[in-house]
């Protein structure tokens, strides 16, 4: 169930440079969220933006709900200066959510960035099947959530591009290694990753030669976030699939990247 309403801003928090946690408590009630669902917020009041913007959920607390988000451009930068007490437009929860699990496959989780956003609120819902997790970011400080994942019984495998934390370098080769190390028969895995596109491109890749099973939550550019515009189209084994709609989780092998 999606639908338009109000939430006021409980807490807008700086976690690091550029980097906020926005807590929501929304003012009707609204659909349970599910790890891969978006909302699409409006910053501001006013007309300037006009488009509200999408985010993954975080964290679903109950009733109330967060946001991991990094300032990117102007619309991001109003919803940093948002203070407790503000008021929020928003749609949602929108799009599809990661699918099930198959009981006999193993769960690798990939998050590279921000991608984690969506993965921890994925892993305080699988923490039961023991998934494993991968996550690299370009540097320690921008390694977000390791208390959050390690409470749930996740220890993460770690990279960072520039070394500072973890094995140096991008984390699909991490999980490579990982992979390669298996001895026969290897378990059955099944990847959920969220992430920059050049890390999904990496990941689908590696799917392909390690022939895994896996879902990707894409982010593209939205307009309306709710499948009228088409602005949000990827290529598909299936066609052109809308992001908003279709997604944002898509099968690893199912996007033709361009
Ligand atoms: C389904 C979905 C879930 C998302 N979840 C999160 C999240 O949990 N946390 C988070 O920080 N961001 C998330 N994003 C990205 C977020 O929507 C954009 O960063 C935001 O819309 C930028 O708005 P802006 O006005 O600040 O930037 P703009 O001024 O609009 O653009 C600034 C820069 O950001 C890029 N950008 C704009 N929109 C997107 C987008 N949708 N995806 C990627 N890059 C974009 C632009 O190309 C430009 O380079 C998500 C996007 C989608 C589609
Ligand atoms: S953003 Fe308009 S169709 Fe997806």
């Amino acid at each position: 169930m999606s639908r338009l309403f109000k939430a006021s801003v409980i807490e807008n928090r700086q976690v690091i440079k550029n980097h906020f946690l926005l807590t929501l408590h929304p003012l009707d009630n609204i659909g349970k969220p599910r790890p891969g669902n978006f909302f699409m917020i409006s910053v501001d009041n006013c007309l300037d933006p006009l488009l509200k913007r999408p985010f993954s959920i975080h964290r679903w607390l109950g009733r109330d709900f967060q946001i991991l988000y990094r300032v990117a451009g102007k619309g991001t930068s109003i919803l940093s200066n948002r203070k407790p007490g503000d008021t929020l437009e928003i749609i949602g929860p929108l799009g599809n959510a990661f699918p099930s699990l198959r009981s006999n496959n193993k769960i690798i989780m990939v998050a590279g960035g921000l991608g984690i956003a969506p993965i921890l609120g994925l892993a305080e819902t699988i923490n039961k099947y023991r998934p494993l997790c991968f996550y690299g970011a370009r540097t320690h400080e921008e390694l977000l959530c390791i208390d959050e994942l390690i409470s749930l019984g996740i220890e993460p495998v770690i990279s960072t591009d520039d070394g500072s934390l973890g094995e140096k370098g991008n984390i699909v080769d991490v999980l490579k290694k990982y992979l390669s190390s298996q001895l026969p028969p290897p378990p059955r895995f099944c990847l959920y990753a969220c992430g920059p596109g050049p890390m999904l491109i990496a990941l689908s890749d590696l799917a392909k030669t390690f022939n895994l099973k896996g879902y990707i939550a894409l982010e593209q550019n939205m307009a309306c976030g709710l499948g009228t515009c088409l602005g949000c189209v990827v290529n598909t084994t299936d066609g052109y699939k809308r992001v908003c709609r279709e997604g944002p989780v898509f099968p690893i092998n199912e996007v033709i990247w361009e």
